[in-house]
């Protein structure tokens, strides 16, 4: 496949790449970095990997722990989104955030990326023996929802959470 992705997590490697990738969404006037465990808010890489890389097996995160990982372009090996995923939901997470959170740069947008960025994590999501995976996307936000859709999330209820529409989709990896 040309324009392949893989998903890695980040590492000191990164840090030039990751910084990089940051930097793009504050170029195109964009303060939030969907799936990157608050990259945008971070002002020192060493704690923020410290603690994304804690959350993972020692640490919990709004209660759960969760993974984040970077998606690279095979090509050139440029970092092309981000996205995480936790490991279980608590009572909180099942009317906001959901299982996984996710974000592709701004100049990479609407070339299947997303699609195919979220398809890699559903398979991370397998191999942790999760078996139902819980997507919320604003019910204004259009290619979130294509995104979910397009890799089989299926949509089963709709709420309101602090005053916003959401739209609550389930992917069933059984
Ligand atoms: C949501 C997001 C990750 C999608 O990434 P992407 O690489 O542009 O998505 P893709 O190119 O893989 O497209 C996936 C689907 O969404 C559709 N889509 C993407 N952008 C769209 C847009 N602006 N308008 C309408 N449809 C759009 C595509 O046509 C495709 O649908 P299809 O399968 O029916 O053809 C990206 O728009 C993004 O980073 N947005 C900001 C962060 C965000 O909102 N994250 C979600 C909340 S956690």
């Amino acid at each position: 496949m040309t324009n392949e992705l893989i998903i890695i997590r980040p590492s000191y490697e990164l840090k030039e790449a990751i910084w990089e990738y940051r930097q793009e969404y504050f170029d195109f006037g964009e303060t939030q970095i969907n799936g990157s465990c608050g990259i945008a808010q971070a002002d020192n890489f060493d704690e923020w990997l410290k603690l994304v890389l804690s959350i993972e097996k020692d640490k919990l995160r709004k209660n759960v722990h969760a993974s984040t990982f970077f998606s690279v372009r095979k090509t050139d090996n440029k970092i092309i989104g981000s996205i995480q995923l936790r490991h279980s939901l608590t009572p909180e997470l099942e009317k906001h955030g959901g299982h996984i959170g996710y974000g592709i740069r701004p100049s990479e947008r609407r070339k299947g990326y997303g699609k195919q960025q979220l398809l890699l994590a559903l398979n991370e999501a397998y191999n942790l023996k999760i078996p139902k995976v819980m997507i919320i996307c604003d019910k204004d936000n259009i290619p979130s929802i294509k995104t979910a859709i397009s890799c089989g999330g299926i949509l089963t209820c709709e709420n309101i959470y602090e005053g916003k529409a959401q739209q609550i989709y389930w992917i069933d990896l059984c």
